[in-house]
């Protein structure tokens, strides 16, 4: 056991070390700097024509490297400059300047994307920061809520009123790009995706005019926002439904390797029997470094341990223990999320509609097979992680029409797998084995009969290189005809992540 851990530390180590010195190396020999300096005169125009509530800021700054930083390494590129606009206007302004140069560009919320390019950029990288404000409304049950934010500012904002909205269950994570991708959240099972709980959506649109989209002054405009990322332009307001909040129960329970297999089959029970929306958790089967362990975020949305529901997990002999009644924010603190932050990463996904106990085994034996090959000394990986999120089978009848899901007819739970890793020569091994071992689990769901072959794919976690066919199935062609109206010159184009083609 001893002997274990300290080879374990030993790895970790090197594997540190090695980056370490790799990125130093590659930072002095392929410096993307000289890419970028093209569009330094872009930068300078966009400085001028901006008002004074807005900055540009140059490399080697505090405030571009806070702009261009991301959750995973691999999704920071060095910009040209970075831009923070402080009015919806400035947007416009922008983006009719990076348009008339035809200069790439980036939009950046909270920086959680785990694809690179889709909010980074070697051109003009617009930083959404100064769009930080949260403003409840008490008479409409409403919050108008910034672009800028991380989840964590805005429960915290919102808990003195005793509300709450549907949003990110881990620190960190951004109100845009999860709120325009979709938004599996605690409250999903009770009130839908938080892009169900959108009222409006303050929009820049591609040709810099700011405009306000609701239901029923844009039914096209919305239902495209509702899931399509930055196709139609730049957000810088949402208006989200509140619902009442109370302290919640329930937080963090890690578990090592030999529990894996209780955990799933215990898991496999919960998706099984449970019934009530206001319990929730997320199953996360690991290895680190090539040993495998577990955690488990519980969530109850309410005062006290509900009977029965998670006595199954609870008499699983745990590493440690951190449940109790509490609040909502602190209950999103207790996941370990930032503890993995600062690598390489990549996310995918797979779409099931039952986790079955066979299928609770595939992926188990996917987390131990990819974590003991990829994390071995000479792989450089560090962290494989396969995430299974058990909702209620009416997550989705929460909500009307829009571009994600692409059918409310089936209830689907999305399976996270994320590989984290340190050096950039990695890349393709790991973007390869990450969907290898998604088409497996896929493949294995289809088997045992789940009529999944074809289930959407969440935008949100799926992998670079995932067809939009993929994720928004017989929305393309109408997303592609709203995308030709608001967008005929594809200003939207020039930004990074999935898209729609006129
Ligand atoms: C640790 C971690 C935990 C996660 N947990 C969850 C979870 O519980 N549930 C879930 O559903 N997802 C989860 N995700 C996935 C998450 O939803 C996505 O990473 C999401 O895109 C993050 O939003 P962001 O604003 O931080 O991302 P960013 O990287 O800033 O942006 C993502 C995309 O949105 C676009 N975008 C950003 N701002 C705007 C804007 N103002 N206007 C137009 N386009 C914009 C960007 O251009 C980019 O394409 C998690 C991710 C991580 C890394
Ligand atoms: C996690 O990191 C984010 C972004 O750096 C930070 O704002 C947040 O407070 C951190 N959360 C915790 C619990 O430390
Ligand atoms: C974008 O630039 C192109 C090329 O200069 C121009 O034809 C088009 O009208 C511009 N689009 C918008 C929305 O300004
Ligand atoms: C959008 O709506 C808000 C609130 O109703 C209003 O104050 C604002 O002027 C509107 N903006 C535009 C561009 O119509
Ligand atoms: C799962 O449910 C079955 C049937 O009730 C039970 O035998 C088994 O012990 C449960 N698993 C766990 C881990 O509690
Ligand atoms: C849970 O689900 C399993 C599988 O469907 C079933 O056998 C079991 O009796 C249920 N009850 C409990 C408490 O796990
Ligand atoms: C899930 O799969 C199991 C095992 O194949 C099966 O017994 C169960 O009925 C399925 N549940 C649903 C809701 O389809
Ligand atoms: C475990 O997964 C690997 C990789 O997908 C596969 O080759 C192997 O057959 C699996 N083992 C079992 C017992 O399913
Ligand atoms: C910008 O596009 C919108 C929607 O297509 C249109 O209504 C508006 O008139 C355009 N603004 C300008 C200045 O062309």
């Amino acid at each position: 056991m001893a002997a274990t851990s300290r080879a374990s530390k030993l790895a970790l180590f090197s594997y540190i070390l090695l980056g370490f010195v790799w990125d130093v190396m590659g930072t002095s020999l392929t410096s993307p700097r000289a890419r970028t300096l093209q569009y330094l005169d872009v930068c300078t125009e966009i400085a001028s024509a901006i008002s004074g509530a807005s900055a540009v800021y140059y490399p080697l700054s505090f405030e571009y490297d806070s702009n261009i930083e991301h959750w995973a390494t691999s999704s920071t590129q060095e910009s040209a400059c970075s831009v923070e606009p402080g009015s919806a206007e400035d947007v416009g302004v922008i983006l009719q300047i990076v348009n008339k140069t035809q200069t790439p560009f980036a939009v950046k919320g909270g920086g959680h994307a785990t694809n690179q390019g889709f909010s980074s950029t070697e051109g003009v990288h617009i930083s959404m920061a100064r769009f930080n404000e949260v403003v409840y409304d008490a008479s409409s049950g409403t919050a108008d809520i910034g672009p800028g934010l991380i989840w964590d500012d805005v429960y915290s904002a919102l808990a003195q009123y005793n509300v709450n909205v549907v949003g990110g269950r881990v620190t960190g994570v951004g109100v845009a790009g999860f709120t325009l991708g979709g938004g599996y959240s605690w409250l999903t099972n009770q009130y839908g995706l938080t892009l169900d709980t959108v009222q409006a959506y303050e929009l820049v649109l591609p040709n810099g005019t700011v405009t306000n989209v609701t239901s029923s002054s844009n039914p096209d405009l919305f239902f495209g926002l509702r899931g399509g990322f930055n196709n139609f332009g730049i957000v810088t307001k949402f208006t989200l439904q509140t619902f009442p909040q109370g302290q919640v129960w329930g937080g963090l329970i890690i578990y090592l390797g030999d529990k894996l297999d209780a955990l799933a089959e215990a898991t496999a029970n919960f998706s099984a029997n449970n019934t009530d929306p206001k319990a929730q958790i997320i199953t996360e089967l690991n290895s680190l470094v090539g040993l495998p362990g577990a955690t488990l975020s519980i969530f109850y949305d309410g005062p006290e341990q509900p009977e029965g529901i998670f006595d199954e997990f609870l008499a699983i002999e745990a590493f440690s223990t951190d449940v109790s009644t509490r609040s909502f924010l602190s209950l999103v603190q207790s996941a370990p999320a930032n503890a993995t932050a600062n690598q390489r990463a990549a996310f995918h996904t797979v779409s099931v509609s039952n986790l079955s106990q066979n299928l609770l085994d595939v992926i188990v034996n996917e987390t131990t097979f990819w974590g003991s090959s990829l994390c071995s000394l000479f792989s450089t990986g560090t962290f494989v992680s396969y995430d299974v999120e058990p909702f209620l089978t009416s997550l989705f009848t929460h909500g009307s029409d829009s571009a994600y899901p692409p059918s409310r007819a089936q209830g689907l739970f999305p399976v996270n797998l994320y590989y984290a890793w340190l050096l950039p020569s990695g890349d393709d091994y790991f973007l390869d084995a990450i969907r290898q071992s998604a088409a497996t689990i896929q493949a294995a769901a289809v088997a045992e009969g789940q009529d999944v072959a074809d289930a959407a794919l969440y935008g949100n976690y799926a992998v670079v290189g995932t067809s939009i066919d993929r994720i928004y199935a017989n929305n393309v062609d109408r997303l592609g005809s709203i995308k030709a109206q608001y967008d005929p010159s594809n200003v939207m184009g020039l930004a990074g992540g999935w898209k729609f083609s006129a």
